[in-house]
C-alpha cells in the first residue's frame, strides 16, 4: 500500500512568480519570505516523496464563473501553467499520475462526493508556486494529482466539507496498491482580502491560532461558517481550506510540526508555512 510521508501548507501570491523570476529571494522585502523555504526541501529530501497530491484553488483560469465545480479533481497526463502573467517564465509541464488520480476520484464517488473529473486541466499560480517553492529547478521530480476546491465563486464548501473532502482523500492514498511515497501540498491564505472595503485586512492573531490548532486540535476551524472564516481571514483568507484539507488527509492519528513560518505581508497576504508529518 502507497505510504503518505506529510504534508506542507503555504501560502501562494502571483508576486513569488516575479521575485523568483528576478531573483529576488534575498531582497530584504523577500528574505523573510523565502528564508522559510530551505527546511522544507531538507525535510522533501528525506521524505522522498513520489507523487503530490496538491489542494489548491482555481482563480478562474482553468474553470470561471460560468461553470464552478465545488471539487475537482485532474485526471490528466499532463498539467501546463497558464497563469495571468506577471512575465513569469513559463515552467515546465506537469507529469499527472494516472493512476492515484482514478483510485482518488473512484474513492470520493463511493464515499458521496460529487466531483467535476478533469481529463483536461490548466494551473495557475496556486500550483506552480508552491511547487517551484518546494522544487526550485523546476526539474520536477515527482508525479502530481491536483484537487481544486473553490473559493472564488459563493456559495463555498464549508470548513467542514473540506475537512471531509481531505479526510477521505488520504484514505483514497492510503488504500491505493501501490509502492509511493505520498506528500499532501496545500495552497492559499492565510488572511488576505484583495478587494472592496477591507482590501489589505490582515488577522495576524487568527492566522497563528489556525496554524497551531492544526498540531494540537486540528478540526478547531471547522466550527466556523464560510461567513464567519470572511470575517476572521478576508474574503480570499478562506482560502485556508486547503491548509484543512490537507491536514485531514494526514489522518486521524497525531501529526508532529516539522517546521513553521509566519511572514506579513507579501503583497496582500500573510503568509504561511507549515510541514506536518504523521507521528508513528
Ligand atoms: C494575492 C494573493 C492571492 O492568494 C492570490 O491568489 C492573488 C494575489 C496577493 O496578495 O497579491
Ligand atoms: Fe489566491
Amino acid at each position: 500500500m502507497a505510504s503518505i510521508v506529510g504534508g506542507v501548507a503555504t501560502s501562494h501570491v502571483p508576486a513569488i512568480g516575479r521575485a523568483i523570476a528576478n531573483n529576488l529571494q534575498d531582497d530584504p522585502y523577500w528574505k523573510p519570505f523565502f528564508a522559510g523555504f530551505p527546511p522544507v526541501r531538507d525535510w522533501i529530501a528525506e521524505a522522498k516523496p513520489d507523487v503530490v497530491v496538491v489542494f489548491y484553488n482555481d482563480h478562474g483560469l482553468n474553470f470561471f464563473l460560468d461553470k464552478m465545480p465545488t471539487f475537482a479533481v485532474g485526471a490528466a497526463p499532463s498539467y501546463v501553467n497558464a497563469d495571468e502573467g506577471w512575465g513569469i517564465p513559463s515552467v515546465p509541464a506537469f507529469t499527472g499520475d494516472l493512476d492515484l488520480s482514478w483510485q482518488i476520484i473512484n474513492h470520493l464517488v463511493a464515499a458521496e462526493f460529487d466531483i467535476t473529473t478533469c481529463q483536461e486541466m490548466l494551473v495557475d499560480h496556486a500550483f506552480t508556486l508552491p511547487m517551484a517553492l518546494c522544487w526550485p529547478d523546476q526539474n520536477w521530480p515527482v508525479k502530481v494529482v491536483p484537487v481544486c476546491i473553490n473559493t472564488v465563486q459563493f456559495p463555498l464548501p464549508s470548513a467542514k466539507r473540506c475537512w471531509k473532502l481531505g479526510e477521505e482523500v488520504g484514505k483514497a492514498v492510503r488504500d491505493w496498491k501501490s509502492d509511493a511515497r505520498v506528500m499532501f501540498l496545500g495552497t492559499g491564505g492565510l488572511s488576505h482580502q484583495l478587494d472592496g472595503e477591507r482590501a489589505g485586512f490582515i488577522n495576524k492573531q487568527f492566522d497563528l491560532e489556525f496554524m497551531e490548532s492544526l498540531i494540537a486540535n486540528p478540526k478547531w476551524a471547522t466550527q466556523f461558517s464560510i461567513e464567519q472564516l470572511v470575517e476572521k481571514t478576508g474574503t480570499q483568507g478562506v482560502e485556508l481550506l486547503m491548509w484543512l484539507a490537507t491536514r485531514a488527509a494526514l489522518g486521524d492519528g497525531p501529526v508532529r510540526q516539522v517546521h513553521a513560518n509566519y511572514h506579513i505581508p507579501i503583497s496582500n497576504t500573510a503568509s504561511g508555512l507549515m510541514v506536518m508529518e504523521p507521528r508513528g
